[in-house]
């Protein structure tokens, strides 16, 4: 019988320990391989990758980019072919200078600048089992999309409009987070920490307060691109940094079509933006991933499939909404709409652009709930209860972010009215407190599922929910103990009809855990490893004279260096992932 029968557990696996070893552990029974690490050349007669990072810019464009994030596989062929043969498309999220040059980012240059463009954005790749194992084949469709690939914009805000007048046309998407999947098929990336890119060397810039709600300053996350690259100096090329912060559409199946910038959802640090229908129409849901800042969803206007027979993007069509969780489990979802409420001309609104380049100050003005850190949402493909997980954060005080600090992060779900997706009324509560029992009473976990800092969901289509940790820097600063039983970042899977939850895997040193999908039989799991290796308070940082600080995954080469990936994991009697 079917795992998913009534009276047995979704959950069918032995769970693994927490680990702090310099490898992936997977429970008895399932395999792990390696596959499309950093530098993989997107076609198997591509530039090949050297281990000393002494490929040029030109070369990491025709290679896999660095820091894997959200992902998606799109099959190719029907059916059982359809589960041994596909397009993975994945996210890269920032670069590491240290291990992204041979010599480190001491000096920045402009070739510097355009390799680290280069191994930002998406990666579309062709891959097959063959044999027993995975593996990049020859493809018409494999292709980059980087921080320099031409770009376009729709929506309230579109091309020509005066916000995105900056030097030369419009390229490029960076600081590439988590991502969506639109029920026509195409792939949404979308941009996080976009302010980190831009700074200046002008001793009397100062930022606008448009700016400054986005954390927009002088020296951004310290790249210093600037210092070589004018397009990222704030000062003289300020709307620059209005390109940025958006959901943007890729077609992975038209390899020649042009990335839009879907501006009907907002501009925000958006950490993804997972899609499902109701009534016909698409609906978003959607992170703003910074300490005290809110959740959003899309809702399509009208019929996603009429829009689409009528040659217009269903993205571009609907209301954006703003969410507040009240004190008594329930909540509202407010409408980002020019005219409406306070976004009035009288309060200096200029139009829906302006309500949407602003949609933090938008939001503001609503009165939404800040939250501790929105990371990933996932929908319950059974129940359509959607659920969010909330990293950590100063606490930010309120019923639904209840932990004042919260070092751990926690899980909040909701149902909207009538179980509709479009509704804009809903019931919340919290699905797990994450932390470590020994420290906080109040997590509820059994010792042995212990984990911390949720950051990746998501449901596999038997209503299994995958979560995946980032214990960072930042979090392990909001807990000056706490985090040493967790160890080594991981991804557990959840039952949420019984609140179960157990970890099925762990990541090598200094990783983050982000990114999961399955082939549609669900026999093949694709999991990101970043940063293996990555600076924290604990460990030190990977610089160009020890590139491997405390990881040498996956390569384990002592001339190499650490290698984001993504992690192939099959159960060796052939068996669905997780069952
Ligand atoms: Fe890029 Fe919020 O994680
Ligand atoms: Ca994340
Ligand atoms: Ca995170
Ligand atoms: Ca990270």
């Amino acid at each position: 019988a079917p795992a998913t029968a009534a009276g047995r557990g979704l959950l069918g696996f032995t769970p693994v320990p927490t680990s702090d070893a310099d490898k992936v552990t997977v429970p008895a029974g399932y395999q792990a391989q390696v596959l499309i690490p950093w530098g993989t050349p997107l076609q198997p007669d591509g530039p090949a990758w050297r281990k000393d990072a002494s490929n040029s810019a030109a070369e990491q464009a025709q290679q896999v980019g660095m820091h894997h994030d959200g992902m998606n596989f799109f099959p190719l062929g029907r059916g059982r072919d359809g589960s041994r043969h596909g397009l993975l498309v994945l996210n890269h999220e920032y670069v590491q200078p240290g291990i992204l040059y041979p010599d480190g980012d001491k000096v920045i240059t402009q070739e510097k600048v355009d390799k680290a463009l280069a191994a930002h954005g998406v990666s579309i790749v062709e891959i097959a089992e063959r044999g027993g194992s995975w593996r990049v084949v020859k493809s018409g469709l494999a292709r980059k999309v980087t921080g320099n690939t031409p770009v376009t914009y729709s929506g309230p805000v579109p091309p020509g409009h005066p916000a995105l007048k900056a030097a030369g046309p419009p390229r490029g998407t960076l600081n590439n987070c988590s991502h969506g999947v639109t029920p026509w098929g195409t792939y949404v990336t979308c941009e996080e920490n976009w302010n980190a890119y831009f700074g200046t060397e002008d001793a009397s810039w100062k930022p606008s307060p448009a700016q400054a709600r986005y954390g927009i300053n002088n020296v951004g996350f310290g790249y210093r691109w600037h210092t070589a690259d004018p397009r990222f100096d704030i000062a003289t090329n300020p709307n620059e940094a209005n390109r940025f912060g958006w959901v943007v559409e890729i077609d992975p199946m038209r390899p020649g079509s042009t990335p839009v910038k879907r501006t009907r959802l907002g501009r925000i640090k958006h950490e993804g933006a997972v899609m499902t229908t109701a009534r016909g129409r698409v609906v978003a849901y959607m992170g703003d991933d910074q300490d005290g800042e809110y959740i959003y969803k899309f809702v399509g206007s009208g019929s996603w499939r009429l829009h689409r027979a009528l040659g217009r993007s269903p993205l571009d069509h609907g209301t954006l909404y703003v969410a507040r969780f009240d004190d008594d489990g329930t909540g509202t979802w407010l409408p980002l709409e020019y005219g409406k409420g306070p976004l009035t001309a009288a309060n200096g609104w200029q139009d829906q652009a302006d309500v949407l380049l602003r949609t933090r100050t938008a939001a503001d003005a609503l009165g939404a709930t800040k939250m501790d850190r929105a990371e990933w949402t996932a929908v319950n493909p059974r129940t359509k209860d959607v659920y969010a997980t909330l990293t950590n954060g100063a606490g930010a005080g309120n019923a639904a972010n209840p932990r004042t600090p919260n070092p751990y992060g926690h899980i909040i779900r909701w149902r909207e009215k009538d179980a509709d997706n479009t509704a804009t009324t809903f019931r919340w509560d919290i699905f797990v407190l994450a932390g470590d029992p020994a420290y906080d009473p109040r997590v509820k976990l059994d010792p042995a599922d212990i984990f911390g800092s949720p950051d990746g969901l998501w449901f596999d289509p038997d209503g299994r929910m995958w979560i995946q940790t980032d214990i960072s820097n930042s979090s392990q600063n909001l807990a000056s103990k706490g985090y040493d039983n967790i160890a080594n970042n991981q991804m557990l899977a959840a039952d949420p009809r019984t609140g179960e939850i157990r970890r099925f895997l762990t990541g090598p040193r200094g990783c983050e855990v982000t990114g999961v999908i399955t082939t549609p039989d669900q026999r093949t799991m694709f999991v990101n490893i970043q940063h293996p290796g990555e600076t924290t308070a604990a460990w030190g940082e990977s610089t160009p004279a020890n590139p491997q600080g405390v990881s040498s995954w996956p390569d384990h080469d002592p001339a190499g260096r650490p290698r984001s990936a993504t992690v192939v994991i099959r159960r060796t009697d052939g068996g669905v992932i997780g069952a």
